[in-house]
Formats: C-alpha cells, sequence, structure tokens
C-alpha cells in the first residue's frame, strides 16, 4: 500500500477524535520513516511498509492519547520541544505569557536579568526566556523530578543548559536568592472539574491545584510579594479573573494587569509589586 493510501485507510480510524486526521496519520508517517511532511507530499506513492507499527500508534491514538506522547515532541513559540508522558505538553497560550514577560524584562535597565519559573513542566517559558532575553539567569523549579529531567534535555537541545539553574522544589521551599520576576503557569484546574479525554492522560499534579483551582495562584501571589521580588507573570484559569484581582486588592501594587488568550477568554495576569 503506498503512503497516500495509507493515509486515507488509517484517517478513517482518527475520525471520531480529531479534526484533521488525515494530517495526524501523516505526522504519524513522518515519525516513523523520520522524515517531514514536504518530503511526505514528494513520496505519497512510494509504497509504506512499517504498516504494523502505524496500527499500533493509531490504535492507541484512538484513545485519545495525545499524539505530542506518541511522537515525542511538541511545537511551542516556533521552536521544537521533546514531550514525555508524565510532564504536561505545552499548550499555545501560554507562549502570551512569555511574550508579555519579554517585553518587561527586555525594559528593566538592571543587569544580569534574574527570573524564577515555578512549575517548569517541559520547560517551554524558561528556555523560550533564555534564547529571547539577553543576559538572563534563570532558576527553574518544579516538584516532578520527570519534568525537571525532560527540561534539561530540552534546555540541552537549545543551547541554554548554562542559563537555567533546575531545581526540585515546592513553590519557593528550596529557592534561595534575589529576583527581578517570578514567572508560573501553575496548575489552576479545580479537582472536580472533568477533564476532557485526551487531557486525562497528562499528570494530575501539573492541572488540579485544589477545591477551588486558584489556590497555588494565590500562594504564589503571596509568596513573591514575601520576598520583594517585584514582577509576577501568571497563566490563570478563564474564570479565576475576579477572585485574583479581589485577593491582589491586599497589596500594594504599582500595576495589575490581566490579559486574554486567542479565544478572548481571560487567560493570565502581571504585577508590579510596590515594596
Ligand atoms: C501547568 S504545568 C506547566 C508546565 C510548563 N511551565 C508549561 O507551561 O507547559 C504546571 C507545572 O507545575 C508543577 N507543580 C505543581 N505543583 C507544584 C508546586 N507546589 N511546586 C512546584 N511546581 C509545581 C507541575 O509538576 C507542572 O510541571
Amino acid at each position: 500500500m503506498t503512503i497516500k493510501q495509507t493515509i486515507q485507510e488509517q484517517s478513517q480510524k482518527l475520525k471520531e477524535i480529531t479534526h484533521i486526521p488525515a494530517k495526524e496519520v501523516e505526522i504519524l508517517i513522518g515519525h516513523l520513516l523520520n522524515k517531514n511532511t514536504i518530503w511526505l507530499h514528494l513520496n505519497y506513492h512510494q509504497e509504506f511498509e512499517q504498516q504494523k507499527e502505524l496500527e499500533k500508534l493509531i490504535q492507541k491514538r484512538a484513545t485519545h492519547y495525545p499524539l505530542e506522547y506518541l511522537i515525542g515532541k511538541a511545537s511551542f513559540y516556533g521552536e521544537i520541544f521533546y514531550t514525555k508522558k508524565g510532564v504536561l505538553i505545552p499548550r499555545p497560550e501560554t507562549e502570551l505569557l512569555v511574550e508579555h514577560a519579554i517585553t518587561c524584562l527586555n525594559n528593566l535597565p538592571k543587569k544580569p536579568k534574574r527570573v524564577l519559573e515555578i512549575g517548569v513542566g517541559s520547560g517551554v517559558i524558561s528556555i523560550m526566556l533564555a534564547l529571547l532575553v539577553e543576559n538572563i539567569e534563570i532558576v527553574g523549579i518544579d516538584i516532578n523530578p520527570i519534568a525537571l529531567q525532560l527540561a534539561k534535555e530540552n534546555a540541552l537541545k537549545h543551547n541554554v543548559l548554562d542559563k537555567i539553574n533546575f531545581i526540585q522544589s515546592d513553590l519557593f521551599d528550596n529557592v534561595v536568592g534575589d529576583f527581578d520576576m517570578v514567572i508560573s503557569n501553575p496548575p489552576y484546574i479545580a479537582n472536580e472539574y472533568i477533564l476532557p479525554h485526551n487531557v486525562k492522560y497528562e499528570p494530575h499534579n501539573a492541572l488540579f491545584a485544589g477545591e477551588v483551582g486558584d489556590e497555588l495562584l494565590k500562594q504564589i501571589i503571596v509568596q513573591t510579594h514575601q520576598r520583594n521580588i517585584p514582577y509576577l507573570f501568571c497563566e490563570m484559569g478563564y474564570d479565576q479573573k475576579p477572585s485574583l484581582s479581589q485577593f491582589l486588592k491586599q497589596f500594594s501594587t504599582n500595576k495589575v494587569e490581566f490579559y486574554k488568550d486567542y479565544a478572548q477568554f481571560d487567560r493570565g495576569f502581571w504585577v508590579e509589586f510596590n515594596h
């Protein structure tokens, strides 16, 4: 069977779980052959011989198992990062958090710029900051050792391992030193929330934060303030703006701004504390 026929046949099995079944089969074939999409399109009429391996991947994908775990990579901010089961898959909306933080860091006169990331996961936020901000030193922490290992591998892949110090820590527990900014995309989902099928395969301690969902965000706000760190940039749930803006009123701040994601949902905020 040719590559083209295989795509036509196998994509029928993914119709229920994705709106781009043929594209996903192409990606899986490309993964098995270690070839990119252009190569596949130029070689559509070649025989495809790894039918058994592909069927295994398709069967798994048909259970909503994430494509990014099957192929071991995901794209973020135009770059490719390794992914691994046990670590959250990076989401496009988190690119906005990175963008807001970069604007702020580039306007800071102080050098080097010292940033703490809470909950590095695959490392995408810290690595993009290390790539895009000059003279930056980053400490990236997570409670999950699998995430820290993956983040290190991604930092090595992007050649920024010397700019990021990865540490296992529960929030600020093992963090020492001064920082100009804390950045975090922490777990912010309420424990009772029913996850979509695909997200069920991702680590629960990367997603759920407590009964209400904003518990970790509130701890991060309090601890960032206690440590006299001037800037805090966070992603949050689409319905958390009212509770978080109310919570932030107890602190003396120069600025509090909320931002929306690509779908126009409230998705994050940044604060400049007035210490
Ligand atoms: C939503 S994921 C974000 C991962 C990555 N920064 C990204 O944006 O793709 C949240 C991360 O926070 C970590 N985490 C959860 N609770 C934590 C805690 N108390 N202290 C430090 N990290 C924590 C999780 O292990 C997970 O990697």
